[in-house]
């Protein structure tokens, strides 16, 4: 499905300050898409090229934290031909529909769907 794709959107809850552990293991398989010799090769990535990602983070603290996780994996997403990623991120929600009573939510929902439109 990801080799078809043009878009692919992840989500995750943060637990324990990070990804949640289903996401991070999805994710270390991505390494699958890198060529066998990505090291030194110019095309490291078996996907072709120009790939959108979105993840969908929740969080129970505010949004002063963890605004940084999805950066720390772009650089290995770039490597593979996902060029853009973006961000859409519910802060302060700890119960089941919580992000619904959050507008600026779904405005950032609004503009990346736009933008990758
Ligand atoms: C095991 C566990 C660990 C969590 N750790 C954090 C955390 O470190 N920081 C945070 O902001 N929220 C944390 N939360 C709150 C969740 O991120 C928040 O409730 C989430 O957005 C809702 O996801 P869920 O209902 O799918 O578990 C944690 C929740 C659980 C259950």
């Amino acid at each position: 499905m990801i080799r078809g794709a043009d878009v692919i959107v992840l989500a995750t809850p943060v637990y324990f300050t990070d990804l949640s552990s289903d996401l991070k293991a999805a994710i270390e398989r991505f390494f699958s898409f890198f060529t066998t010799d990505y090291v030194t090769a110019e095309v490291k990535s078996r996907l072709a090229p120009g790939k959108r990602l979105v993840l969908i983070q929740t969080q129970g603290e505010d949004s002063t934290h963890y605004g940084g996780l999805l950066a720390r994996y772009a650089t290995s997403f770039k490597l593979l031909g996902i060029d853009e990623v973006s961000l859409i991120r519910a802060s302060s929600v700890r119960e089941a529909g919580a992000v619904a009573q959050l507008p600026e939510v779904w405005e950032r929902v609004d503009a990346v769907v736009e933008a990758l439109t």
